[in-house]
């Protein structure tokens, strides 16, 4: 089990996200990104590829745009197919993971946002993936995500941290209405590129006594960039723009949002 994996963590995601990225959000303008795209490229149909609790999926029905999502976890499809009736949309909302998931339809724009490619954690599942998305999508279809390659700094930091060595990350009220702590403890593993560790929940009462607490697990896998552009030529895709933003800045940053087609 992964993080997302949990109905606690799926039944929360927005709540705590909602804070984290309060401060400083890498993923800033991500929405509106995908919404150009997805008018531009989409006409025949927008798949949102690990949809999560559906950020990019129920905004861009809320545009009024075909789009269908699926993702791995079957609590956060349930929380993103909630979220689609309180909204009085009803995107079709499908598990499958993207290394081998298969629809009865091929779309021309496929979406995986927010670093949900990255939670692939060997170069063979990149692979798969890579190679089950041109099969998903029409002849001149097009793929976006995003990756973040190591970084030499952040990566040595975490190299140090061992997986119950917890930072504090934020606070936040849970869908119960109780305030919550959540801290976390990332390490690297700089041979299979892979940041490893647990996220800790703390529930606190009115007092701010501690009453509860989960851990719950993530990995994710980092991918340099001239890596990624062999995969992608091993896989068939194409660059059409490498961006280092979510409004086209175009700087080489370490952060990357590919914009695919099929060679
Ligand atoms: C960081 S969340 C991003 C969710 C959503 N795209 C967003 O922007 O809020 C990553 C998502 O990827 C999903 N996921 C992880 N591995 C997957 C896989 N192999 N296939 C499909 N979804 C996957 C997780 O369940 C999780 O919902």
């Amino acid at each position: 089990m992964d993080l997302h994996d949990y109905q606690d963590v799926a039944e929360n995601y927005d709540a705590y996200l909602d804070v984290m990225y309060r401060e400083h959000d890498s993923y800033e303008g991500f929405q509106d990104f995908y919404l150009g795209l997805a008018r531009e490229y989409g006409g025949r149909g927008t798949i949102d590829i690990a949809c999560g609790t559906g950020a990019v999926l129920l905004y861009l029905a809320q545009a009024g745009l075909d789009v269908e999502g699926t993702d791995l976890s079957e609590a956060m499809c349930a929380v993103a197919r909630k979220k689609a009736d309180r909204m009085g949309l009803h995107p079709r909302i499908f598990p499958g993971n993207m290394t081998d998931f298969r629809s009865d339809r091929k779309y021309s724009l496929a979406i995986i946002a927010r670093s949900g490619f990255m939670h692939l954690l060997t170069p063979e599942d990149q692979r798969r993936a890579l190679l089950n998305m041109r099969e998903c999508l029409t002849d001149d279809g097009i793929l976006t995500l995003n990756t973040f390659a190591p970084h030499p700094v952040f990566q040595a930091q975490q190299m140090q941290t061992t997986p119950d060595d917890y930072t504090f990350r934020l606070e936040y009220t849970n869908r119960d209405g109780y305030r919550e702590r959540i801290y976390n403890a990332i390490s690297y593993d700089p041979m299979t590129q892979i940041m490893y560790g647990n996220w800790k929940f703390e529930t606190l009462d009115v007092d701010g006594k501690v009453i509860g607490e989960r851990i719950r697990p993530l990995r994710m896998r980092q991918t340099y960039k001239q890596e990624m552009l062999y995969l992608l030529e091993l896989c068939g895709w194409k660059a059409v723009d490498i961006f280092g933003d979510y409004h086209g800045s175009r700087e080489d940053t370490g952060r990357y949002v590919w914009v695919l087609k099929k060679q």
